[in-house]
């Protein structure tokens, strides 16, 4: 849709940007702290809140701490919490049995915080990295990621989140099959309304590097993740990632990381129109941070220019450390 336009000086577009009043009415994109789902770690221990040397301002808490955090996003006003576990090279294992186990920290903190604040949506990551010893989303073989056998762990994963009474799932681990496989698990496990917030396209990316560290598996990744991750080259096949997640029953899907994947977002959303989000992810948080902290940038405003690109870009939402700390200034505007 072309607009009609009348030659200069009918036509002056600086006229609609003159003051705050008339920018605000012809303003097309909006944040809220709704459109937030703040990622969080969770260790184990009590009455621990611990910094994350590679995300300033980030915290691991133990899970009495993570209710505290739960209970500042519901004032906030957040849409959503999503849960990591900080596991050390000691709590994990080749079989990535803590994955499943139904008391591991991720389970009790769904848990703790859906007994203190029953309405807050609690989604949760579904993949084994975090248990495995060798850092692997899959269960590695002979020096191979294995996807089918994978995809069964992840069931039993998923369903024991779901049973701890997470909301949303969200599988991050890039199997095949595994949506479909989920979706199947819930249902026979009674969870028909418990949702799948599918990576759907997720890219091998240099930028989860502060992540691999706040979750404990910096030492622990062996090789990379380019056979089950996306290549960043690639933008059809995201699409073709896309249809086949809605296909298998997700809910809602998700592009990974954020920022220098718009056009992913963007494609994503005008060829499907389903609920669509970003994350940006721990390497886009910790360059903000860095640069701030150099002096180089204005923190707050960098910080809120690229969450309304992410809006402008078509997302309903966006996975963001920065959760708190927007939806704080945007609630006192
Ligand atoms: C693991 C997972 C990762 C992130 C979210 N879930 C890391 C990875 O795939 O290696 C990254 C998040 C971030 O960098 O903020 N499945």
């Amino acid at each position: 849709m072309q607009p009609i336009q009348a030659p200069f000086p009918a036509t002056r577009l600086r006229r609609v940007r003159q003051n705050e009043g008339i920018r605000g009415l012809v303003r097309e994109n909006y944040l809220a702290p709704a459109d937030f789902i703040w990622p969080v770690f969770v260790r184990g221990g009590e009455g621990i809140i611990e910094g994350i040397p590679s995300m300033p301002g980030v915290m691991r808490r133990s899970v009495d701490k993570i209710v505290e955090a739960a209970q500042e996003a519901w004032d906030l006003g957040i849409g959503a919490l999503c849960l990591f576990p900080y596991t050390g090279l000691e709590e994990r294992t080749e079989d990535c049995a803590g994955a499943w186990d139904p008391d591991n920290h991720v389970n009790r903190a769904i848990r703790a915080i859906k007994s203190a604040l029953p309405d807050l949506v609690v989604m949760t990551d579904v993949a084994l990295d975090t248990y495995n010893i060798n850092g692997h989303d899959g269960f590695v073989v002979d020096g191979q990621i294995i996807n089918d056998e994978t995809v069964e762990a992840l069931v039993r994963m998923a369903v024991e989140q779901a049973r701890a009474g997470a909301d949303i799932i969200g599988p991050s681990d890039m199997m095949d099959g595994r949506i479909a496989a989920i979706r199947a698990g819930l249902e026979a496990d009674g969870h028909r309304n418990v949702m799948i917030l599918s990576y759907a396209a997720k890219y091998a990316s240099a930028f989860y590097g502060p992540f691999r560290d706040a979750v404990g598996a910096s030492g622990a990744l062996t090789g990379d993740k380019k056979t089950y991750q996306m290549d960043p080259a690639n933008s059809d096949e995201a699409l073709r990632l896309v249809a086949r997640d809605l296909a298998e029953g997700a809910d809602m899907v998700m592009v990974k990381p954020g920022l220098p994947y718009l056009d992913i977002c963007r494609r994503v959303k005008d060829a499907f129109g389903a609920p669509t989000f970003a994350y940006q992810v721990s390497g886009e948080y910790s360059m903000i941070k860095a640069a701030s902290e150099a002096g180089m940038i204005d923190e707050e405003r960098v910080m809120m220019e690229s969450l309304m690109a992410f809006k402008r870009a078509g997302c309903d939402g966006i996975l963001t450390y920065f959760a708190p700390a927007a939806a704080r200034l945007l609630n006192h505007r």
